[in-house]
């Protein structure tokens, strides 16, 4: 089948939450001490006053992150965040349980909060569902937001910051279903023990949003725990990594099974408000995704991937992903934001931009407006799939093969309404296409060129890193003839004027 791509500005989905190309910043590996933090750098690459890498901020900053999530992750559920204020002499070490490491407590939350002013960024706090108590979350709340005179706020003063730091976004705790995390329980304790806190912690901030623990969205730790804390929770936290086990194939479409996720988690959302009888808007905070092979990188030796081109096109249909489905996930949030299984990788002597730095960026700075239901015709990939139910699901369901296209298309009418920006990701090793694209009856295409956003490079294995940066964004100008030529295994952002005819 050749592939055809058609976009009408008429058929919307929702806007495009700018939220969805959020961050995550955790004590994990090189994160934080050695990532955003680094007092004293060897080369004065930190700021003097705060500690935190100028040139490591200057280039989330290319990002604009709208929102950074922390402290964790699973550090969360071991971490006591009282030890991480007030004078940093005597800020006690303690144990790490999540990772296997020490933590100094050198940055906490005072200095977290500093970082997200610094990127004009606001706060996501996940709370400790594990070792805490509902009292440490109530008092952490209290010291974030409160501008009573009471214990915590008055303790937040003392530390130097009078004013509260209002922050809107707390979760009901990291992966809690996750053998791997301290605390572990069943969906059923979960569920009553976080109706329990979330109660409590809207009577002391009736402002904030609650996130939910989910799993990836299809299981039925997802049902139960909604079904329990629908009422009071405003999103519904999901978490998915693909893995590429070396092969491309795989890497690439590995992202359909988020697709997948965010159908089945609307629709558990939905019976969730129709059991409760709820007339309430709750979406999901994709609080957890990217391209990450635990064996090849991992997460006690810090999780730093190193990622090829290959990688780069999965992230890009990562987002593809998020951009179609802009009614439903609201909040995503990439895991990590520096050196863990991120974009950016630092040294003392400076930093470099992975290859998936590139898509991340084209995305968040012009796949913004309202998500069009674009429709594509495309060759379909009829091989393996991580995992195994998605490649069951297009040969058994009747086939419309939604999720296994070569041609992984998403497109935005900008919010001045005058550009129709087009993301295609050609995932196929080898073959190059020449893409016909239509536009609907009302939509004229204004000039006689295309402004277009590659990236791409000879081979699948081509990484960016000490030696340079092979993998990079070329921007060009095309005449337009009514298709386009995308090469093999390459990422395109294509923005056209347009004119509506008859809105
Ligand atoms: O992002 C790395 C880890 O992956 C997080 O700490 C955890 O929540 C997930 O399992």
């Amino acid at each position: 089948m050749s592939p055809v791509i058609h976009i009408d500005p008429a058929r919307t989905i929702s806007r495009v939450d700018p939220r969805i190309y959020s961050g995550f910043t955790e004590h994990m590996g090189r994160c934080i001490y050695g990532g955003i933090y680094e007092p004293n750098n060897p080369n004065s690459l930190s700021d003097p006053n705060t500690g935190f890498r100028k040139d490591v901020l200057d280039v989330l900053r290319e990002l604009n992150v709208p929102i950074f999530r922390y402290p964790g992750g699973n550090f969360v559920s071991s971490y006591r965040w009282q030890d991480g204020i007030g004078p940093k002499n005597l800020r006690p070490r303690r144990p790490e349980l999540a990772w296997l490491t020490e933590e100094s407590n050198q940055f906490g939350t005072d200095e977290f909060m500093q970082f997200c002013k610094e990127m004009n960024a606001e706060p996501y706090i996940c709370l400790n569902m594990g070792t805490g108590t509902l009292e440490d979350a109530l008092a952490w709340l209290e010291y974030c937001n409160s501008s009573a005179n009471t214990h915590y706020a008055n303790l937040r003063r003392a530390n130097g910051h009078p004013e509260p730091y209002n922050v809107k976004y707390w979760s009901l705790g990291n992966e809690v279903w996750g053998p791997w995390q301290v605390g572990q329980m069943e969906s059923q304790d979960y569920a009553k023990k976080a109706f329990q806190w979330a109660k409590a912690l809207k009577l002391l901030d009736p402002k904030i949003q609650l996130i939910s623990c989910g799993e990836t969205g299809y299981s039925d730790w997802d049902r139960v725990t909604l079904k329990k804390l629908v009422s009071l929770v405003d999103y519904h936290s999901i978490h998915i990594y693909t893995v590429s086990e070396g092969n491309h194939a795989v890497n690439v479409m590995g992202p359909a099974a988020a697709e997948k996720a965010l159908d089945i988690t609307k629709s558990l959302i939905d019976l969730a408000k129709i059991e409760a009888e709820l007339d309430k808007q709750v979406t999901v905070c994709f609080d957890e995704w990217n391209v990450w092979d635990p064996v090849r990188a991992p997460g006690e030796a810090g999780a730093e991937e190193h990622y090829d081109l290959s990688d780069a096109l999965a992230v890009a249909s990562w987002l593809n992903v998020f951009v179609r489905k802009a009614d439903i996930v609201k909040i995503a949030c990439i895991a990590q934001s520096v050196n863990v299984i991120s974009p950016i990788i630092t040294s003392p002597k400076g930093l470099f931009r992975q290859t998936t730095f590139y898509p991340l960026k084209l995305f968040a700075t012009l796949m913004h407006g309202i998500s069009l239901d674009v429709h594509v015709a495309s060759p379909l990939y009829d091989g393996k799939t991580v995992p195994d139910w998605i490649q069951k699901l297009e040969t058994k369901t009747g086939g419309d093969h939604k999720l296994t296209k070569y041609i992984d298309v998403s497109a935005t009418l900008s919010e001045s309404g005058d550009e129709i920006r087009v993301v295609i990701v050609n995932k196929h090793a080898t073959d190059a296409y020449v893409v016909p694209i239509l536009f609907g009856p009302a939509c004229k295409v204004v000039g006689e060129t295309a402004k277009v956003y590659e990236v791409w490079s000879p081979d699948l294995k081509d990484r960016n890193g000490w030696d340079g940066e092979r993998v990079q964004t070329v921007e060009k100008e095309v005449s337009w003839t009514g298709e386009y030529s995308v090469r093999e295994h390459s990422f395109q952002l294509l923005v056209f004027k347009i004119a509506m005819q008859i809105y």
